[in-house]
């Protein structure tokens, strides 16, 4: 697991871009993190009023934003600033997607649309429970929609306009706190995975997949000695960087900074180059059975 730069990628898409297909593809699927030092979203004059904090509507850390209607939820803007807002993230959606096509042009038919995200609240003020506190270490899963194996992929970019960094702590690779955390998972009950879909906890039925990444999720960040003692290299993410990884494989803490966008794709394990890197198969080795078929996810809500 490595920091990873290209500073030659300085458009959001086309051939510039594409010239650096293979290195992206190797990086990102090796499990490290790809960071763009030269490739700024820019804001219009107009759109600086966006950037307070006063943007939250305060129940959630993040204002999300569905691509595929416009909506945004736990945003405090009304009228023309919610409008603005929107507009914003769909071009930031735009970006993300054709970078994505550029670097990773193998992932262009089958991955899927997904939610963005506008995070405009400073991390360290942030309160939080100890599961959904993201300073510390962990590797993404979502509670509300199961993966059955799909890839999340991530692009963040940080358009702090008082240059702010965004500070992370990469952790351990994933193979390790696989090693670690494995043994402690709790069985996986299918009657279990039934009982929230029918409640309406889980869009879908949870996979054994999904309980155990969310388990090694879990794991990780209530263990405070794991927290204090694991091997972890300190990331400062500049405004005006962009940065993108697979969250479901590199154990990482979000520990300061805000007015960061992202976009979260969703990738089928079918469309990696290397397959036998995904979370699934190294978990799937580590058990040595399957974990269920992986299946094209849905679009991805309630994250
Ligand atoms: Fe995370």
């Amino acid at each position: 697991m490595a920091i990873r730069t290209i500073d030659a990628v300085t458009t959001w898409g086309g051939e510039a871009v594409a010239l650096h297909a293979g290195t992206a593809a190797e990086y990102i699927e090796g499990g490290d993190v790809l960071v763009l030092p030269n490739l700024p979203f820019e804001t219009a004059s107009e759109e600086r009023s966006l950037l307070t904090a006063s943007a939250s509507d305060g129940h959630s850390k993040n204002i999300s934003f569905d691509p595929a209607t416009g909506r945004l939820d736990d945003c405090a803007f009304t009228g023309r600033e919610r409008e603005r807002l929107a507009r914003m993230l769909g071009r930031f959606v735009h970006h993300a997607g054709a970078l994505i096509d550029g670097l990773l042009p193998r992932y262009r038919p089958t991955r899927a649309p997904s939610l963005a995200s506008y995070r405009p609240i400073e991390i360290e003020d942030r309160p939080t429970t100890v599961k959904q506190d993201d300073t510390r270490l962990h590797v993404d899963a979502f509670p509300v929609r199961p993966m059955a194996g799909g890839r999340i992929l991530r692009v963040f970019t940080n358009i702090n306009p008082d240059g702010a960094p965004r500070v992370w702590d990469i952790g351990e690779p994933f193979e390790r706190v696989v090693q670690r955390f494995l043994p402690l998972v709790p069985r996986y009950s299918p009657f279990g995975a039934w009982a929230l879909e029918w409640r309406g906890r889980t869009r879908g039925r949870r996979t054994e997949y999904d309980h155990v990444m969310l388990s090694l999720h879990d794991l990780c960040k209530l263990d405070a000695g794991y927290q204090a003692t694991c091997d972890k290299t300190r990331v400062e993410f500049r405004a005006g960087w962009t940065w993108m990884c697979y969250t479901d494989q590199v154990s990482h803490a979000a520990l300061a900074g805000r007015y960061v966008l992202e976009q979260t794709i969703v990738v089928p394990v079918s469309a990696m180059a290397d397959p036998e890197r995904a979370p699934l198969r190294v978990l799937e080795r580590a058990l040595n059975r399957r974990l269920g078929r992986p299946r094209r996810p849905g679009r991805v809500r309630g994250l």
